[in-house]
């Protein structure tokens, strides 16, 4: 059983993971207009993991007698300057997923909701990963410049992702 406040709350943030799914399929096509297949490939792999990830808020939501309501998911930008300006928007926006989930969580603390404080206990953990993972793509990135030669390499590199 959930609070009303509190449903309203996860399905805010099942919406965000689904905005956030469309958000890098949005980038993994405009990886693939550069013919970066291999970023391209990280960031549908990212896509997947945020639907992954909004399924399980529907499945919490449904298992706590909770009622799922689906919301319109934003429009995604298409257009970026570079894959480096996409890997800063992708580690801006998982920060900002980080922000949204230590808020349920902190909402679930107040109001005694356990069961969701440990179903959110998961979130947070992986939230440390995405950042980290988002990261490293933007420090090497940051670190070739300008070089074509380096750039290839670490498409191929992110070819690698599983
Ligand atoms: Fe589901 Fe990348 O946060």
């Amino acid at each position: 059983m959930i609070t009303a406040s509190m449903q309203k709350l996860l399905n805010a943030q099942l919406n965000r993971e689904y905005s956030s799914s469309y958000a890098y399929l949005a980038m993994a096509a405009y990886a693939e207009s550069l013919s970066l297949v291999g970023f391209a490939h990280w960031l549908r792999t990212q896509h997947r993991e945020e639907l992954e990830h909004a399924l399980k808020f529907y499945e919490y939501i449904h298992a706590q007698n909770g009622r799922v309501t689906l919301a319109a998911i934003t429009e995604p930008r298409a257009e970026y300057a570079s894959i480096f300006e996409v890997f800063q928007k992708v580690l801006e926006h998982e920060q900002f997923i980080t922000r949204s989930i230590h808020e349920v969580y902190a909402a679930a603390e107040a109001e005694k909701d356990y069961a969701t404080k440990t179903f959110l206990g998961w979130f947070v953990s992986e939230q440390v990963e995405e950042e980290a993972a988002a990261q490293l793509m933007v420090d090497r990135l940051a670190m070739i410049g300008e070089s074509k030669g380096s750039l290839l390499y670490l498409d191929k590199e992110a070819r690698k992702r599983e």
